[in-house]
């Protein structure tokens, strides 16, 4: 169902300016991120990674699954120095549409699916994975290919929204995939922020960028105020959830 929706996403909506799909995140205050001009636009979606991706990427191999657009892999490319950034994605199209679209240093994207990551074991040094796991069909499994390509000491960044009544099953999914939890945070708050400041602008946009017949279901896609995933997260029946976990070091050498 997800992946008949993202390719059909892909497919028809070609503009190259939509580069995020996620719901962005406001921290209480004034904006501190710098941008530049030209990201100014995506400022929520990018806050959302800032917040993720809280550790140093600098010099290190990324992998980033359910890329999506591939807004979030430029982003991490050009503003947090790593030394590769690939983005993993289901949707074909919505590779094919990074590729053709998204650059920055070492950035690169591949088609494949997060309960198969097409890598070998100890491959990455960090994998990030934002509003995209609510989509798979076994988080278990895809949490053991994450520590699979994950090298010792490597970092998995993760967010992604869930029913209440489901944040205690995510929870201990987390602490159960053998990765330590080194910081885990309900967002939910920061999350409804963006969505009620970001709704009129995105309104504007689904109506340039969208095909009209597809209106209808893209508004509670999108968390368009007053739609159910919006209510839900300012009801509390749906939460928020940003995660930072660590892969156990390399064994220290016998004797
Ligand atoms: C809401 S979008 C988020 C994209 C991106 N992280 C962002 O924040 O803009 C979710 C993405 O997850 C991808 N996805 C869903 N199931 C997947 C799977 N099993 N493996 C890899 N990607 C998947 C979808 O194709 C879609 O691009």
């Amino acid at each position: 169902m997800w992946r008949a929706c993202y390719e059909l996403l892909a497919a028809r909506v070609r503009e190259p300016r939509w580069a995020f799909m996620d719901y962005g995140y406001a921290p209480p205050g004034p904006p501190v991120l710098e941008l530049e001009p030209r990201d100014e636009a995506d400022r929520l979606c990018i806050q959302l990674y800032e917040h993720v991706v809280a550790g140093d990427l600098r010099g290190r191999d990324v992998l980033e699954v359910g890329s999506g657009r591939g807004g979030g892999v430029s982003y991490l490319s050009r503003y947090r120095g790593p030394r590769s950034v690939v983005g993993l994605d289901l949707s074909a199209r919505a590779v094919a549409l990074s590729t053709r679209e998204r650059g920055g240093p070492g950035a690169s994207f591949v088609h494949g699916d997060a309960l198969a990551v097409p890598f070998p074991d100890d491959s990455f040094d960090a994998v990030v994975n934002v509003e995209s796991s609510h989509c798979y069909g076994d988080v278990p499994a895809f949490l053991a290919e994450v520590r699979r390509v994950l090298r010792p000491g490597g970092d998995f960044f993760f967010a992604d929204l869930r029913p209440a009544r489901q944040v205690e099953r995510l929870r201990a999914e987390l602490a159960a995939c053998g990765l330590r939890v080194h910081r885990e945070e309900d967002v939910s708050a920061g999350v409804l922020r963006a969505l009620e400041r970001d709704s009129e602008r995105k309104l504007g946009l689904i109506d340039a960028w969208i095909p009209r017949p597809l209106h209808p279901a893209f508004r509670p896609f999108a968390g368009i105020a007053g739609t159910r995933n919006h209510t839900g997260l300012r009801d509390g029946d749906q939460r928020y959830l940003s995660a930072w976990l660590v892969a156990p070091p390399q064994p220290a050498p016998a004797g």
